[in-house]
């Protein structure tokens, strides 16, 4: 089988191959006992959750060991998955309970607009090698362009039980028996410390500045935030931002995960383009963190630009202990915006940052609003750049801007761009309290950051 061949071979990557052999040992394993495996039918659950049925997929016919193998190989490389003869593509899958039972799992995909969501089943592919479907029994879209992101819930037919793949089947067919239309089900993050804060970037695209992208996350770091998610699509992201994102992997402050978009050749689009198609695009990154952001305190969505900045308190953690206190009954706490455009000038030449250069601000405005989430608060898939929707018993409520608000360091939209420069529509107030809050320490940090990274000598630092 030349499992001992890959087993015993010499590679840099000793865990990777450790976990593949150990894998591939259970697979044989699962391969044996399903040469014994009966077809086992429906089966409907009697505590009301939706029916499961259960049969064997005939794996040992179609699938190969091999062909697990070479899935866990290419696992990491692979972004999302098509479910066969249909324009459904699988993102993720990941469990809804931030600890056992695992009772159920947000699917998140894109599907395009030509295929019926109604009446689509969750395959969940188990250890013991049963294929468990379940009704994929809720979805949520909140917007349907020509192809569009959607997610789906699904209760696990065996809860407190781990599935190791899983994919979508569309009404009227059956789940794939083919091992590489599946994900590999994900399971939220464990967070350490009782008030945690997680931010949700979406997706780093384009030419994002690595200065502001440093600024951003050193700020976040000394504001007491915990953990930061953001989605690279490699084939467009200029790359010295790219590898300021992996700097601040290894040193365990973000995840990056690979994003990319389907069908982009017959529907060509970029990300982050004010365009309906790709809002819904971006909602593919906003439920993963929703889902794998679970067991935080706290979640925001916020972009590169935008800065949680508390007038009254130290640090963002202390901020929203204060919040949840004063609140009790809150579960979407929004933030008003109050814009520092750019465009405008710099108010000090000096400064080595772009926080401390630009200190001209609008006032606060109800524009590109910001939110922190309790997560346990707020309704499933109910999450978008803006706006979230809390659960039943909850509210949402607008922070006085005097405790705090979202520092948008930004460009003249075109839309303004004819009263941008008007003092009537936008009047101008300085404001110096980011440049002060700013510590020497960190504005010495960040500045001996950039001056490694342009100087590249971190880059060298890769795996
Ligand atoms: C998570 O687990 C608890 C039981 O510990 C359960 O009551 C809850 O409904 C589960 N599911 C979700 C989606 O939170
Ligand atoms: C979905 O299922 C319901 C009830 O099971 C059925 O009435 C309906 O026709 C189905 N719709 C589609 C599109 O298959
Ligand atoms: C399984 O699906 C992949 C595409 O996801 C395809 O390339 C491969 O040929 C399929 N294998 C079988 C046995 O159908
Ligand atoms: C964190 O722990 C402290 C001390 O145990 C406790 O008083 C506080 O309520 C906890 N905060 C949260 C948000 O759980
Ligand atoms: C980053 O790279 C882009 C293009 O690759 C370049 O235009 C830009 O000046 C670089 N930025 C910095 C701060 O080095
Ligand atoms: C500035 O705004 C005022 C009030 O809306 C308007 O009357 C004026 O024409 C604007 N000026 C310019 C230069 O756009
Ligand atoms: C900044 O705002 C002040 C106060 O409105 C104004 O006098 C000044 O011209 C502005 N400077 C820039 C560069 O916007």
């Amino acid at each position: 089988m030349g499992i001992y061949h890959l087993c015993s071979r010499r590679m840099d990557n000793r865990k990777g191959v450790f976990y593949i052999c150990i894998t591939v040992f259970i697979l044989v394993l699962l391969h044996r006992h399903l040469r014994h495996q009966q077809v086992r039918m429906a089966h409907a659950r009697a505590d009301g959750s939706p029916n499961s049925v259960e049969f064997d997929i005939g794996m040992t016919r179609d699938v190969h060991i091999t062909d697990f193998v070479d899935d866990l190989v290419h696992f990491k490389s692979r972004i999302y998955t098509q479910v066969e003869h249909t324009k459904l593509f699988v993102y993720a899958a990941i469990a809804r309970n931030i600890s056992t039972p695992w009772d159920e799992f947000g699917v998140t995909a894109w599907i395009h607009s030509g295929v019926d969501p109604k009446n689509a089943s969750c395959c969940f592919l188990y250890i013991d090698g049963v294929l468990r479907i379940t009704n994929a029994w809720r979805y949520s879209v909140f917007m349907k362009p020509e192809i569009y992101v959607i997610r789906f819930q699904c209760a696990n037919p065996i809860p407190g039980s781990k599935p190791i793949r899983m994919t979508l089947a569309v009404s009227g067919f059956a789940c794939s028996s083919n091992i590489t239309t599946y994900v590999k089900p994900l399971y939220p993050l464990r967070p350490h410390g009782n008030v945690t804060i997680a931010i949700c970037t979406k997706q780093a695209y384009g030419n994002l500045d690595p200065n502001l992208v440093v600024e951003w996350l050193e700020y976040n770091i000394n504001m007491g935030v915990d953990k930061v998610i953001t989605f690279v699509d490699a084939s467009n992201l200029i790359q010295n931002t790219s590898e300021i994102l992996r700097y601040y992997q290894k040193i365990g402050f973000i995840e990056i995960i690979p994003y990319d978009l389907p069908m982009r050749d017959v529907i060509p689009r970029i990300p982050g383009a004010k365009i309906t198609i790709s809002y819904s695009d971006s909602l593919a990154a906003i439920h993963y963190c929703e889902d794998q952001l679970a067991g935080y305190s706290f979640v925001a969505v916020a972009d590169f630009d935008e800065f949680i900045f508390p007038r009254k308190h130290a640090n963002i953690k202390q901020l929203m202990v204060y919040l949840s206190e004063i609140y009790p009954d809150v579960g979407v706490f929004t933030f008003k915006t109050e814009i520092y455009i750019t465009s405008w000038g710099k108010i000090n030449e000096n400064g080595h940052l772009i926080l401390t250069q630009y200190s001209n601000r609008t006032e606060a405005i109800m524009d590109r609003v910001k939110n922190m989430l309790i997560p346990q608060r707020i309704q499933p898939g109910a999450v978008t750049t803006h706006t979230a929707k809390p659960s039943s018993g909850y509210r949402r409520t607008v922070i006085p801007s005097d405790l705090a608000v979202i520092n948008h360091y930004r460009k003249c939209i075109p839309k303004w761009t004819k009263d941008c420069f008007n003092f009537t529509d936008f009047p101008r107030i300085t404001d110096f309290s980011m440049s002060k809050r700013l510590s020497q320490v960190m504005i010495n940090k960040i500045s001996l950051y950039n001056q490694i990274l342009l100087s590249k000598k971190l880059w060298h630092l890769k795996d």
